[in-house]
């Protein structure tokens, strides 16, 4: 009987063309963050019929809940077959420092990765020891958000630092019973911050902060924290309820009249709610940070161990190719770092962004991953808590400094 039945599984298994094989993808594009990489995941499936792809999620912008996850699954020996890493610290200081990520190098190298990519890229995802993801994207961080029409009705325009701003913008807005400024949850309020203090410090104390060489207690970084306060006098009361596409929301009802967010907010308001961009919606680069592209990009990794070792190679190169990108990116409101990505394929925003990467100065990204260690960057949600609760610059200061000590930023 056991054999009769075997048989016929095998049979209908034949029949019925079962998968082969699985490939796990694990990521934080839950929901209606999801087109882009669904859109990858398609392409996969063409490519490999006989293979199972399993997309899972851990839903939470910016990576928080999954990144926990990630991290159980990985100490406990149960690896993801490929999983979404920013490049930069969140990759080199965490995974390779631990030795659980495969050198990439031969990939890089058959598949032309090496002269797709720009160098300074390439220099973000390697050490000496080889190279640790493929990039899928490049993101910005730094950009404002606002309805020009609705502008135009409340007789503001887009400000040209924080100081005009928190003296012109912020009241105008307020007295017409405007929200002038809208965030989330935590990460969204440190998302703000480090474009403010992109802006108060400017490119290169804003980068020295990270690499261990300007103190968090040093009276430029405590002014960039007051500043921080009085813009964020000027925005919404219920912040802690709101995930970033709700905040994105706020606007585009006309609720509020600006937000700083990474341009994934591209991709939410031409993707899921079918916007227009120049007409439907604005964007400059957040105040006081013109000429700056304040950089992140998300990435995929083959972790030591990965049960379907194969099928994640072959993940890997479709998502490092230009068929890959140019389908994911326009959907996804970022850009690819290919060299040779068709930019017909992407919209008025998106051509935008690549002119700014293009011709800007650079720098990296703390709340997604690219600029700091890990273990500070998940920290520096409690330094914004103790700032949010006590308001005090020189507490906020303080905090950053002691757990930049703590797990040594910089070395
Ligand atoms: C970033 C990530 C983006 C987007 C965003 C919001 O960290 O790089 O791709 O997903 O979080 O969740």
């Amino acid at each position: 009987m056991l054999r009769h039945i075997l048989a016929l599984s095998v049979v209908l298994g034949f029949g019925l063309g079962a998968a082969q094989g699985e490939l796990e993808i694990f990521s934080w594009w839950a929901g209606d963050e999801g087109p882009a990489l669904e859109a990858l995941i398609e392409l996969y499936e063409a490519d490999h019929p006989d293979t199972e792809v399993i997309n899972a999620t851990v839903t939470g912008g910016s990576g928080v809940n999954a990144r926990a996850v990630l991290k159980t699954r990985m100490l406990g020996g149960d690896p993801p077959d490929s999983f979404q890493v920013h490049a930069g610290e969140e990759l080199i200081g965490t995974w390779v420092a631990a030795d659980r990520m495969e050198d990439l190098t031969p990939i890089f190298e058959r598949e032309g990765f090496m002269e797709a990519f720009p160098d300074d890229l390439i220099e973000l995802i390697s050490t000496d020891e080889g190279i640790w993801s493929v990039p899928v994207n490049i993101h910005r961080s730094n950009v404002l958000w606002f309805d020009p029409d609705r502008l135009d009705e409340w007789g503001v325009s887009v400000p040209n630092g924080w100081g005009e701003f928190i003296d012109e913008t912020c009241p105008a807005l307020q007295d017409q019973g405007v929200t002038p400024l809208v965030v989330g949850e935590n990460w969204t309020v440190q998302h703000l911050w480090e474009s403010v203090a992109l802006a108060e410090l400017g490119n290169d104390d804003y980068s020295a902060l990270f690499e261990g060489d300007l103190p968090w207690t040093d009276l430029r970084v405590v002014a960039a924290w007051e500043t921080f306060g009085d813009v964020m006098a000027c925005t919404n009361d219920d912040a802690a309820g709101l995930s970033w596409q709700q905040a994105t929301d706020r606007i585009v009802a006309g609720d509020a009249a600006f937000n700083v967010m990474g341009d994934w907010a591209a991709g939410y308001k031409v993707t899921t709610l079918g916007l227009e961009p120049g007409t439907d919606f604005g964007w400059a680069a957040s105040p006081g940070t013109d000429g700056t592209f304040m950089l992140l990009s998300d990435s995929f990794g083959l972790p030591v161990g990965a049960p379907n070792r194969a099928e994640a190679i072959q993940w890997l190169e479709l998502v490092g190719s230009k068929e890959g990108q140019d389908a994911f990116n326009p959907l996804k409101g970022s850009i690819s770092p290919r060299v040779d990505s068709d930019l017909s394929l992407y919209n008025a925003y998106l051509r935008s962004a690549a002119e700014d990467f293009a011709s800007d100065a650079k720098v990296g990204s703390l709340v997604h991953g690219t600029a700091a260690k890990e273990a500070f960057m998940s920290e520096f949600a409690t330094v914004m808590e103790i700032f949010l609760s006590t308001g005090s610059a020189d507490a906020a200061a303080n905090a950053a400094q002691a757990v930049a000590t703590q797990v040594g930023l910089g070395e």
